[in-house]
């Protein structure tokens, strides 16, 4: 993947596909500014060189062509208030009236073009679609790392089209970043995944195993690795869980037999409740001791205290998935110990990655996000480029 540092952009239209996919109010309020903030350089750079920088991305994802509640006109003035510019917007992203205003405008001008997936062709690889996309610019650049796991048209069709294709800072800069994972140089590596669907967070688990020495298993993700344990020791009975879970959590305990230098470590207790209420009592219990019917909400402080250890060694650290239900007092502790010790152990030296729309929100509520060295924009992105041996198509387009 080129890069762009080195590169003029003087009197170039410049396509960029960005991810501006950020939460939203019903009142129309970003509640999270971070992915429209992160693709800034790439996009003062372009315009800086004298350059027509053309803005292409995704928001939520609207189901019928035009929908005024994923319009981009929302995040106008939003982004013309960060790039301190005027910002001219089309409400389309093809077609003779986008050449005719991309053609009247003046070098260093930013473009806005209408949500991508008000155009069903986006999703369906359609070549006449990137066609017409691509007629609009002399050059491509992807700095949409938080969308590079999509194979759509303005991913991964559409760079094929351009000569001229590189990779934005902020693309540049994730891959990077993530890439320490896999280096060995900064082991001991940990990572602490939590969350709620373990068929997610499988393939990731399974890309991280032969690079990481530790994976810390929280959240929702902690009962079928439990169970699954407990079946292998032909231990006693637990309240039923997806069978699938089950299968994926014993076939990754397969695997890290084979990868004797990874550990999986589960919590031991939890913080539980007799019903999925904020104002239910809660307790601590032991995970074995868990009865039938009961909520755990939460890791207990055995496993804060256990996994908090754990991250004081690491040099790396990748934190994704909510710990407990951090958004309820009483079950936010889990979340609290784990971002203090990563704080902690970042202040020692290590590097820390967090990674994910929920993780990044609990880190921010809590009030750890400038205590940690990194916090990814991508969720299912990162999570797709581990599971994917880092090869993904919308970065394959980039290099061809
Ligand atoms: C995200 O928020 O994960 C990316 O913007 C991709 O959005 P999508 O899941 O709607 O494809």
């Amino acid at each position: 993947m080129t890069g762009i540092r080195c590169v003029s952009f003087k009197n170039k239209k410049v396509l960029i596909r960005v991810d501006f996919n950020v939460p939203i109010t019903d009142q129309g309020m970003i509640t999270d500014d971070r992915r429209i903030r992160s693709s800034l350089p790439t996009i003062q750079k372009v315009i800086k060189d004298g350059g027509i920088a053309i803005l292409l991305t995704h928001f939520g994802r609207p189901k019928n062509g035009y929908d005024l509640r994923y319009s981009l006109s929302k995040l106008l003035p939003t982004l013309s208030s960060l790039l301190q510019v005027p910002i001219a917007f089309v409400p389309y992203c093809v077609g003779a009236g986008v050449k005719k205003k991309i053609d009247a405008l003046e070098p260093g001008s930013v473009l806005l073009l209408e949500n991508v997936r008000f155009h069903s062709e986006e999703l369906l690889d359609d070549k006449h679609f990137a066609q017409e996309l691509a007629g609009l610019a002399d050059v491509y650049i992807n700095d949409a790392f938080g969308t590079i796991h999509r194979n759509h048209v303005s991913t991964s069709l559409l760079p094929t089209y351009f000569k001229e294709r590189y990779a934005g800072y902020l693309l540049q800069q994730e891959i990077a970043i993530v890439d320490k994972l896999f280096s060995k140089e900064s082991s001991p590596v940990i990572a602490i995944m939590g969350g709620n669907k373990l068929v997610d967070k499988a393939k990731p688990i399974e890309g991280l195993i032969p690079y990481v020495d530790h994976i810390l298993i929280a959240g929702g993700l902690t009962l079928p690795f439990f169970r699954a344990k407990q079946a292998l020791q032909l231990s006693p009975q637990l309240p039923p869980i997806d069978e699938q879970a089950e299968v994926i959590a014993s076939r990754l305990f397969d695997l890290l037999m084979h990868n004797s230098h990874c550990q999986l470590w589960l919590p031991t207790d939890a913080i539980t409740a007799p019903e999925m209420d904020v104002e239910a009592m809660v307790s601590t219990l032991s995970l074995t001791d868990i009865p039938y019917g009961t909520y755990a909400l939460d890791i207990g402080p055995s496993t804060q205290a256990h996994f908090a250890r754990l991250i004081l060694q690491a040099k790396t650290i990748l934190w994704t998935g909510p710990i407990g239900i951090f958004e309820w007092n009483k079950c936010a502790t889990g979340t609290v110990a784990i971002a203090q010790a990563i704080a902690k152990a970042t202040q020692q030296g290590a590097y820390s990655i967090v990674g994910g729309g929920d993780t990044a929100a609990a880190i921010k509520q809590i009030g750890y996000e400038n205590h940690v060295s990194y916090i990814s924009t991508g969720g299912g992105a990162l999570l797709a480029y581990i599971a994917a041996d880092r090869k993904l198509p919308s970065l394959e387009a980039l290099n061809a």
